[in-house]
């Protein structure tokens, strides 16, 4: 039996910006935080390097905006920078306060910067500026934080529910534009059940997955964005997808991003004859922005014909690689690589979706009620390419500023009333599941092949063709059977990465991740590409 739920405030998605804005909301509230895997699903848990923050007294505002404004290619909101980095110190101390374990600094070096907690370097930052702990940042961030929430009775954890689509007062053809929750399937029960809201707020994380090759966990689907654009919001800035240049190159190591931190802390890149080459890229070399390393491996790998690239930590002395990197030195050593003697193969792959939900200050999309934040948003912040670690922060920060935005708001919305049931009576068992399985490994192999690091107008038509294709079949497949999380996702994931190629498509420039041979010059003056649904109220 399908059930039905009510709650204040429901968060789809357990990472650090739902986690975030869940604990930080006021505790008479009743609070749903989804899940469609584990509460560890997301890319949170898998962060490395750490968190972005203006914390020592060397540092300052201006260094860090300066430094992502730069790294953006001219594309980032000024004022979204400087409201997340004028946030930064705040959202760190309200972790430590949490108690998350970042990484001390040894006691005589902490007093001399009037920082007790140790700061690490990574690509495009002038200054060492990203706590860590140690190199699983992530997963002590989202220890503590899930901790946190299980103290607290008016939060409820819900894992194994999958948010399907968005009720809106428009879907029910009522008066308004209102976001009243959403039809999520549970896949303990195999039943979709309806779950009304005053507020809901996406926070379910990226779409690398939409690339064959990903740092990212499997569930990064890009779900918020497709549900979110259904409902009747923008998307900005889809066409901005970030390669890691660093991801592990071994056949059983599936999608092991090995850290910047590892290149801020003196590694090298080298050709497999074991020559550097960054600094015929960029002057900067390895600290290079990602946008420029990846172009320049890629650029190395296409030229010789290699497989991969090689990170060499092994100068460094062994006590220091193994207390400073100890998850990348065992994963490494598991697959028979000791990094402290010898260098790491490396390749570029899918790693941070800079677009998403257009978004304000406070991460209200379109929608009245609804709200985007975290990777999934669209903030300004990361302009056409992200600086290392200020995602993180990001979450941390809007997660805040929406808690700050709902709470001053709860007064004037009431509970919606009751909301139909999701209606499975047209619909039957799938007997021929391999066409998802099929149409999901096309679907990332092409936008690998045509939508990936080098583009041109004619890859990317081949794209939407094919993308326009898979969307006819799925939306026919969608009709006639029960949904499961893997058609929920495929739906979702075509969606985005139509998306991201017409994105593509209306950019007549090379700019930041954005790069394609047809126009490789930079236009002089940088505009977002903003995409409405048929949908989108004005
Ligand atoms: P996520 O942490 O991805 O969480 C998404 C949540 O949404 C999950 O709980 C998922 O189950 C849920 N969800 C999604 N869809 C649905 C649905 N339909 N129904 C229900 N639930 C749903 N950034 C940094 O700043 N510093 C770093 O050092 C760093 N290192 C990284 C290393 C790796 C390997 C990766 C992959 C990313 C890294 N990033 C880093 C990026 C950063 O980790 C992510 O951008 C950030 O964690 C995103 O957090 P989030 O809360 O937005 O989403
Ligand atoms: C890394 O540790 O290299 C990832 C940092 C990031 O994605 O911000």
């Amino acid at each position: 039996m399908s059930q039905q739920y009510q709650h204040d405030v429901l968060v789809i998605g357990s990472g650090a910006a739902g986690l975030t804005l869940a604990l930080t909301l006021p505790q008479h509230l009743r609070i749903a935080v989804l899940s469609k895997g584990s509460l560890a699903n997301g890319s949170t848990y898998w962060a490395q390097g750490g968190v972005a923050a203006v914390l020592d007294d060397s540092d300052t505002v201006e260094s860090h905006v300066e430094d992502t404004l730069n790294a953006g290619a001219g594309l980032c909101r000024e004022d979204a920078v400087r409201f997340t980095v004028e946030h930064s110190r705040d959202a760190i101390q309200w972790l430590i306060d949490q108690g998350v374990p970042f990484t001390r600094d040894e006691q005589s070096a902490g007093e001399e910067r009037g920082f007790e907690f140790h700061l690490t370097r990574e690509g495009g930052h002038s200054h060492r500026r990203i706590i860590h702990a140690a190199d699983a940042t992530g997963a002590a961030i989202f220890n503590t934080l899930l901790d946190q929430a299980r103290q607290r009775p008016n939060i409820e954890l819900l894992e194994q529910c999958v948010a399907v689509d968005l009720i809106t007062e428009r879907k029910l053809e009522l008066d308004g534009q209102r976001c009243l929750g959403a039809y999520v399937l549970n896949r303990n029960s195999g039943h979709v059940d309806t779950f009304s809201a005053r507020f809901v707020v996406l926070a379910t994380g990226g779409a690398a997955k939409v690339y064959l090759y990903t740092s990212n966990p499997d569930g990064a689907c890009g779900d918020g964005i497709a549900m979110a654009w259904r409902a009747g919001c923008r998307v900005g800035n889809l066409e901005f997808n970030q390669f890691h240049p660093t991801c592990l190159y071994h056949p059983q190591a599936k999608s092991f991003l090995v850290t910047e931190a590892l290149r801020g802390e003196g590694a090298l890149l080298k050709l497999p004859d074991g020559q550097r080459f960054m600094q015929r890229f960029d002057q900067r070399g390895e600290l290079a922005p990602r946008d420029i390393v990846a172009r320049a491996i890629d650029h190395e790998m296409k030229r010789l014909g290699a497989d991969c690239v090689y990170l060499d930590i092994s100068h460094k002395p062994a006590d220091f690689i193994k207390s400073h990197f100890p998850t990348v030195y065992e994963r490494c050593l598991g697959f028979g690589i000791d990094i402290t003697r010898e260098p790491i193969p490396v390749v570029p792959a899918a790693h941070y979706t800079c677009g998403g939900v257009v978004v304000d200050r406070n991460g209200q999309t379109d929608v009245p009620g609804l709200y985007a934040i975290g990777e999934t948003s669209f903030t300004g912040l990361h302009g056409a390419n992200r600086m290392a670690s200020n995602s993180l922060l990001e979450c941390f920060v809007y997660a805040r500023a929406a808690t700050s935005h709902i709470t001053q708001a709860l007064d004037q919305v009431p509970m919606p009333a009751d909301l139909p049931c999701w209606d499975a009576s047209q619909v039957t068992d799938s007997d021929e599941d391999v066409i998802i399985a099929h149409n999901w490994d096309e679907l990332r192999r092409f936008m690998w092949d045509y939508v990936g690091i080098v583009r041109t107008n004619k890859r990317l038509q081949r794209a939407q063709h094919r993308v326009r294709l898979l969307l006819d079949e799925i939306d026919e497949f969608y009709s006639n059977y029960k949904v499961s999380r893997d058609l929920i996702e495929l739906r979702n994931l075509a969606q985005v990465a139509e998306l991201m190629i017409r994105s593509a498509m209306a950019r007549k420039e090379s700019r930041g991740l954005h790069y394609t041979l047809d126009y490789p010059e930079q236009l002089p003056v940088a505009e977002d590409t903003i995409l409405a649904p048929p949908t989108y109220a004005d």
